[in-house]
């Protein structure tokens, strides 16, 4: 434990770095584009690897890149405390998703370090590769394949939208070694606290600075065919119709009518994707790919509405004359958090004098797959609007500092 007297945040410095980071983007600034496994994505990791480095901090990678950086405890035996995020970006998205809980986790040891703590249990920052869905359509891949929640066979089955494959990509970054050893030993971490925006309004709305997670809602994420018919657009007579693209309109509506009929705040169901063929102006459509992702912290909820979406599904086809084809690409379990973790982060935020409320994260995050393998909880700092994913996703130096603050008394308590 430390005084909170002596732990000095420097929110500027977590802000100069974070933008610092922002530069390594395909987008123009401020949007950031960071694909896993592309040069901008190892410069990105390779400037946070000086960052661990300059720290002194023993760091090895794993055989796809995920970064385990150690501040030794004067007991080595003890498994150590985690404390990490991701620093991957989907297409246009901002600086802070994930680049905020990798430099918050790295100012927070490095605030303990200025007190001179020194910890018994050793703690690690934890950049994971890969979390976000971007590149090979599964989200968390990393801490799937550290957790045992994706199997190296199953990830070996991994394309690309340009057809190459995970093996393939992941050689190209300059990863080696079996797949197989990614996988965590049981008891690897005596815990894990994943510092995140909320990326949703609540803390911002109620005016409080941090929230403590208590559970994350998990996607089910469905990749659906709607096959009909092409023709000509002025001579194929409306009657003659199987038209792909109506019916996958009708497939969008009833996606978000089965997330409303659930009735509760906490169910929600998004089309993202669409991709029309052979989308030609004057064409009718003869196939479209389009993605479901329907989430709930609630599983049994988020099934309901899944099978409500594959009724409808159904009711098109037939009504309409067309096949709809449905692979499950995901779907995991929600997950909650260590209650015993989120008593420890409620006494973090009481020393670091910071007032501090329980909320469910409707984002999924490394840590929905982190509890299989050790306790694990979050904390969560507001940003503006609740934005994210967006070039305009902001959070405050204050929040941020507010945020590391509870994080250091977490860890400080946890490796003691
Ligand atoms: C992660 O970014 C998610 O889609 O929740
Ligand atoms: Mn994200
Ligand atoms: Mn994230």
């Amino acid at each position: 434990m430390v005084d909170d007297a002596r732990l000095a945040i420097d929110g500027a410095r977590i802000e100069a770095e974070l933008a610092h980071l922002a530069t390594f983007t395909e987008a123009p600034p401020p949007a950031v584009t960071r694909v896993l496994w592309t040069p901008i994505d190892l410069a990105g990791r390779a400037f946070v690897r000086s960052l661990l480095e300059a720290e002194g901090l023993a760091i090895r990678t794993d055989a796809i890149g995920t970064i385990f950086a150690r501040w030794e405890g004067t007991i080595a035996a003890l498994a150590p405390v985690g404390s990490g995020s991701h620093v991957d970006a989907i297409p246009n998205a901002g600086r802070y998703d994930g680049c905020y809980g990798v430099i918050g986790a790295i100012e927070a040891v490095r605030a303990l370090r200025r007190t001179g703590f020194v910890p018994r249990r050793p703690i690690e920052v934890v950049i994971f590769a890969s979390e976000e869905p971007t590149r090979f359509g599964v989200g968390c891949v990393g801490s799937r394949l550290m957790t045992g929640a994706l199997s190296p066979d199953a990830a070996r089955q991994l394309r690309d939208a340009d057809g190459v494959s995970f093996e393939a990509a992941r050689a190209g970054a300059g990863h080696a070694g079996d797949l197989e050893s990614v996988r965590l030993a049981p008891g690897a971490y005596a815990g894990f606290v994943e510092l995140h925006i909320e990326q949703g309004p609540v803390l911002e709305r109620l005016g409080i600075p941090v929230g403590i997670v208590t559970a994350i809602a998990a996607p089910t994420t469905l990749r659906v065919t709607v096959h009909g018919e092409g023709g000509h657009a002025g001579a194929l007579l409306m009657p003659d119709r199987r038209d792909a693209l109506a019916a996958a309109a009708e497939v969008v509506l009833a996606v978000e009518a089965a997330a409303r009929a659930s009735g509760a705040a906490d169910t929600v169901a998004t089309v993202g994707q669409l991709a029309v063929f052979p989308g030609a102006v004057n064409g009718v459509p003869s196939r479209v790919d389009l993605s479901v992702d329907a989430r709930d912290v609630d599983g049994a909820r988020r099934d309901a509405t899944v099978a409500r979406i594959r009724d409808a599904m159904r009711g098109v086809a037939a009504r309409r004359q067309v096949g709809i084809d449905v692979e499950v690409v995901t779907d995991d379990p929600p997950a909650t958090m260590d209650p015993t973790l989120v008593e420890v982060l409620a006494m973090a935020a009481g020393e670091a004098g910071v007032v501090s409320h329980r909320l469910p994260s409707r984002a999924y995050h490394d840590s929905l797959f982190m509890p299989r393998v050790c306790p694990t909880a979050m904390v969560f700092v507001p940003c503006r609007g609740g934005v994210s994913h967006r070039p305009d996703e902001f959070a405050s130096e204050a929040d941020m500092a507010a945020g590391v603050r509870v994080l250091a008394h977490a860890l400080a308590r946890l490796a003691s």
